[in-house]
């Protein structure tokens, strides 16, 4: 039978990956060219926190859109939103190590002991390796279904993690209009998670044979194109 749906077209994770790496694309490109304003280096610190927070948003959008879109097909991308969202913190936290603290190590944990928004946003990244080091079917089998589930429930700590960082950030210039999109964002999404687990919302179009909630369940477990 032909296959309609557009999410399992063959093409659909290649040109998820490319959209994904457009970004980095265009940042990479700007440096190069010399075309990120006055300051850079500060540029390229902010641009990657920026689209940390973007990826972030989209791997917690995956599950909601699935089942209120009725399209169970969209749980193909979760991972690879989710390795996104790893490889920007990484490009974020190489930026602020090259530019702020010229990969000076002691300079670097001094200033994680000292900043308390630094502190914050590192802890974000040091949550989110155990979860990027996880997210291959191998990793399933390794952990157990029921571990593995419970290991990535820390991505709702992360995200809330996340936006203390970008709030604290920019309580210095009491700017908070975009914080305040994301808090926004984020707690949609967070909400719909915790009204559905307590029945409110409704059910996945797929559940697995237990009836576990999609939005924690193992890749091997997911719809798979
Ligand atoms: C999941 C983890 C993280 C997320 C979601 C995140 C997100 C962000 C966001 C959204 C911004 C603001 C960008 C803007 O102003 O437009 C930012 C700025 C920044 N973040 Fe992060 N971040 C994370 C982890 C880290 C880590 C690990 C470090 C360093 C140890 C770090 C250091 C910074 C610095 C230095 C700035 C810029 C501050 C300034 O320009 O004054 N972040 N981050």
């Amino acid at each position: 039978m032909a296959r309609t749906n557009a999410f399992l077209h063959p093409a659909a994770k290649p040109v998820l990956f490319v959209a994904s790496l457009l970004p980095f694309a265009w940042l990479f490109y700007g440096a190069a060219t010399d075309n990120l304003g006055a300051n850079p280096q500060e540029y390229l610190v902010r641009a990657t926190g920026d689209w940390t927070l973007r990826f972030l948003c989209l791997t917690l959008a995956v599950t909601p859109l699935r089942v209120l879109a009725g399209q169970p097909a969209l749980a193909r991308f979760r991972r690879m939103l989710g390795l996104f969202t790893y490889f920007y913190v990484v490009l974020h936290f190489l930026s602020y190590s090259w530019f702020d603290q010229g990969f000076d190590l002691p300079e670097i944990a001094r200033d994680i002991a000292k900043r308390p928004f630094i502190l914050v946003g590192f802890t974000a990244f040091v949550l989110l390796t155990p979860l990027a080091l996880t997210s291959f079917n191998r990793a399933v089998k390794w952990l157990g279904a029921r571990r593995w589930q419970a290991l990535h429930k820390l991505v709702y700590v992360i995200a809330v993690l996340g936006i203390l960082h970008f709030f604290w950030m920019r309580s210095g210039k009491q700017d908070f209009a975009e914080v305040a999109v994301y808090a926004v964002i984020v707690v949609v999404l967070l909400g719909w998670r915790a009204a559905r687990r307590a029945g409110v919302s409704p059910q996945p179009a797929a559940t697995t044979a237990r009836g576990a909630p999609s939005a924690s369940r193992p890749p091997a477990t997911r719809a798979r194109g």
